[in-house]
């Protein structure tokens, strides 16, 4: 393989992509990266003023992005997005599911309110079951594919007082691990990420006890940075990836040496 050759498999010219939690932290890091790679991002969220964000500087560096509303706790509404996408661009090459919640902190499990923790499964698992549903047909007619499921080091270690996202991101992981065997002869991979703690938005409302814990179990004694996991990411989600499947990356500081 020529040297030329091999920085194609990195490169996403031609591609469209799929990333939702887009709107910030990892999600906005990886559409960035991930376009600036030369694909056209179809940025997913919730939030739309993130979005008109996360679009207006990916389009003002000269790269390819558009945004949708959509929350991903919604079956149906997954369903027509993935439908549209794929109507109107005729393909989905790469689907990146950084769209995700951490629920209740700092609460023993049998204190945690059934609504709040069916939530969690809802947005963090749900939400990734049905994403990955809908793209593999269109996957599977291209003969190519990949699936990057945003899971955490809660789903591997499992984190004091996270019950709800702990369950969801440990399911995510064992979902991943199936559907990359049933799908291993079509072309198409799909891998999970457990980053420990990443300097976003999202630990804002962490619990303070839940979040020191979390940042004492880190070996680098530092929070990781959203371009850190994007870089992974993007290479989850490219040609290149395309001998490991099943597998939860690491991206921990040294938290998770397995
Ligand atoms: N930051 C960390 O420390 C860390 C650690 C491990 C795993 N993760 C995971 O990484 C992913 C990205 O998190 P982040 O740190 O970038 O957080 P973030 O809060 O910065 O971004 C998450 C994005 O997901 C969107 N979102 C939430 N619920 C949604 C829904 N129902 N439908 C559509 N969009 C929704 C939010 O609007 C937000 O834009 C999440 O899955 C999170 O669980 C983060």
């Amino acid at each position: 393989m020529s040297d030329n050759s091999a920085f194609a498999n990195t490169s996403y010219q031609d591609q469209v992509v799929i990333v939702t939690g887009a709107a910030s932290g990892i999600g906005r890091s990886a559409a960035q990266l991930i376009a600036a790679r030369r694909a056209k991002v179809i940025c997913a969220d919730l939030n739309q003023p993130g979005l008109d964000e996360v679009v207006a500087t990916i389009t003002s560096a000269g790269n390819y992005a558009e945004s949708a509303l959509l929350d991903i706790s919604n079956q149906s509404a997954i369903k027509d997005f993935i439908s549209s996408s794929a109507s109107k661009h005729k393909r989905i090459d790469a689907l990146i599911n950084c769209a995700g919640y951490p629920g209740p902190t700092g609460k023993f499990v049998e204190d945690i309110d059934w609504d709040d923790y069916q939530k969690v499964i809802s947005v963090n698992l749900f939400g990734a079951i049905w994403l990955t549903q809908y793209v593999l047909p269109i996957m599977k007619k291209q003969k190519y594919g990949r699936i990057v499921q945003v899971a955490s080091i809660a789903g591997k270690e499992g984190n004091p007082k996270m019950a709800p996202y702990n369950t969801a991101k440990s399911g995510l992981i064992g979902f991943v691990k199936g559907v990359a065997k049933e799908v291993a002869t079509d072309g198409i991979t799909i891998n999970s990420l457990a980053p420990a703690v990443i300097a976003t938005p999202i630990n804002v409302n962490t619990a303070k006890e839940t979040l020191d814990y979390m940042i004492s179990k880190i070996p680098a004694g530092r929070l990781g940075e959203p371009i850190e996991v994007a870089e992974m990411i993007a290479f989850m989600g490219s040609k290149a990836c395309s001998f490991t499947t099943g597998f939860t990356f690491d991206i921990s500081g040294g938290r998770a040496t397995y």
